[in-house]
């Protein structure tokens, strides 16, 4: 009490005869803590005083563990009628990571998700303090087992909460390294499920500034957050999954109509183009050397060879071949399918990168026709890489893989041609498996590779995609193993 409030402080206390205000006391050691002062005045032969001082620091805590509770609840609550309101999820979830991260004081707050293959992991929603970094650009496609110690405890359900990054134990060595390198002085990570399996993760930097996270009462509002979440993304995969498969079936649709067309017009014009190049022939030996028409007989010959060429893949577009499905080794028919090629790749100065899990097991399959998959993948890799380097560059390479996935607990193999030739720009990309539909002049490309490559992938029960960006172009065969299951011991257990 400040000398000049004396004066006051008696005038309040003669009319109500008590006073209570709070203030800071201090300790002999300089910390200081909060007090509620009471002063009341007793008359007795004199007018006195009587204060006591209570340390309030418990009660201030309670309070406030009281005002951060009905805080969060308030936020869980919004978040979930934000979630059954909007048809946006993402916005949503970009209003809930601002929300939470604005509650905990964090200067950033992700939302990663692993992929479909259960290998990788990107960050896809955040939210950024001013002035802090966005990690969506470097938090791509990042291998699980880089922080193998945290994804160990979150798909144990466990919340990871490390106060202090540098005391980190030594065991968890790989995430400290990289949190360290962003700046992150402390970190809560909150598992996020999907069916009770873990998907992903929502993580908030910094956040150790007033509140320490060790209390249940705080971790459970986050924990049902993180589940609306969770619930909210499933509905948007199944949505992402229900068009996708729309997508297909009219593209399966478009290309069966297409197709019977294909195969009726090939099968006229087929007889027409040997009688045209049997009689073009004709005239080119029946002529003379010098004459002019011999060498019109001999374009004839080419343009209708030509045609003939394209009248082939029409068939085999139409898939009038007859081959029976056997075992096969993918990684045998890749292998294979470069002995074809290879001579024109060195021409072309182009590398070729493999890695081939060697213990793979076989697919049934036309393996012809898996074959003629992967040279049209690789022929367009080839173009692709042409276009952009004409001559010698150490950037034409075309890495092929093949591998192990796990798509909905089954097991599929992967094989992926890459190449980083220019991104395929999105406008192109929905239609590079349209039949007909090319991007090259009318003598390289008749727009039938990929088109045919789908439909084959598709009659083996398998799906043919591609992801295109800045860094690489990438084409993927999956194709399912017969019983679901890898066959050898190290395997098993990521199928599992
Ligand atoms: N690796 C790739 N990089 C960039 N673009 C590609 C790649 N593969 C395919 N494309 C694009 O997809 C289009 C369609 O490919 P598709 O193989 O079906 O036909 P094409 O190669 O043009 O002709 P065809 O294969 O019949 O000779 C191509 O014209 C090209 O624009
Ligand atoms: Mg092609």
């Amino acid at each position: 009490m400040k000398p000049e409030q004396f004066g006051e402080i008696q005038k309040v206390l003669q009319k109500q005869g008590h006073l209570i205000w709070q203030g800071v006391h201090r300790r002999k050691d300089g910390s200081t803590f909060p007090v509620e002062v009471t002063i009341k005045l007793v008359r007795l032969d004199k007018n006195y005083m009587v204060t006591t001082a209570r340390d309030i620091t418990e009660r201030e805590r309670a309070e406030r563990a009281l005002a951060d509770k009905l805080a969060i609840e308030g936020i869980v609550a919004t978040t979930s009628t934000r979630f059954l309101a909007a048809d946006d999820v993402g916005r949503s979830i970009d209003a809930a990571l601002a929300d939470v991260a604005a509650f905990c004081r964090s200067t950033r707050a992700s939302l990663v998700l692993i992929d479909r293959g259960g290998t990788a992991m990107s960050c896809v929603h955040e939210w950024c303090a001013p002035g802090a970094a966005s990690h969506l650009g470097i938090f791509k496609n990042r291998p699980l087992d880089a922080m193998p110690w945290c994804l160990e405890k979150l798909k144990n359900h466990e919340i990871v909460h490390v106060p202090e990054v540098a005391s980190m134990p030594e065991y968890a060595g790989a995430e400290k390294k990289v949190l360290e390198a962003w700046g992150i002085g402390s970190v809560l990570v909150i598992p996020l499920l999907v069916r009770k399996k873990l998907a992903g993760f929502i993580r908030f930097d910094d956040v150790t500034r007033d509140r320490d996270w060790r209390r249940d009462e705080e971790l459970v509002p986050l924990r049902t957050l993180a589940d609306i979440i969770g619930m909210a993304i499933e509905r948007r995969r199944a949505d992402d999954e229900r068009s996708r498969l729309e997508g297909q079936l009219r593209h399966q649709q478009k290309l069966e109509a297409i197709g019977t067309l294909a195969s009726g017009v090939a099968h006229e014009i087929n007889n027409p183009i040997t009688a045209i190049l049997n009689f073009a022939e004709i005239i080119e030996e029946e002529v003379g050397e010098e004459s002019e028409l011999r060498d019109f007989a001999g374009r004839i010959v080419d343009e209708t060879n030509r045609v003939a060429g394209i009248v082939k893949n029409l068939l085999s577009f139409a898939r009038q071949d007859k081959e029976h499905y056997s075992p096969a080794s993918i990684p045998d028919i890749v292998r294979d399918t470069l002995t074809l090629i290879a001579a024109v790749f060195r021409k072309d100065q182009i590398a070729v990168g493999l890695d081939l899990r060697g213990d793979l097991p076989k697919i049934n399959c036309r393996s012809q026709q898996i074959r003629q998959v992967l040279m049209n993948l690789l022929t367009n890799a080839r173009d692709a890489l042409n276009d952009r380097y004409p001559s010698f560059d150490e950037r034409k390479i075309i890495n092929i893989s093949c591998g192990p996935v796990e798509i909905d607990g089954a097991a599929w193999i992967r094989t992926t041609v890459e190449n980083h030739g220019a991104a395929i720009p999105p406008e192109v990309m929905g239609r590079i498996f349209d039949p007909f539909f090319t991007t090259k002049p009318k003598e390289v490309g008749t727009g039938l590779g990929l088109a045919i490559s789908y439909g084959i992938v598709k009659d083996h029960g398998g799906l043919l995609w591609a992801e295109s960006g800045e860094a690489a172009t990438r084409f993927h065969i999956d194709l399912k193993v017969q019983n679901g299951r890898f066959a050898r011991g190290p395997m098993e257990g990521e199928v599992a």
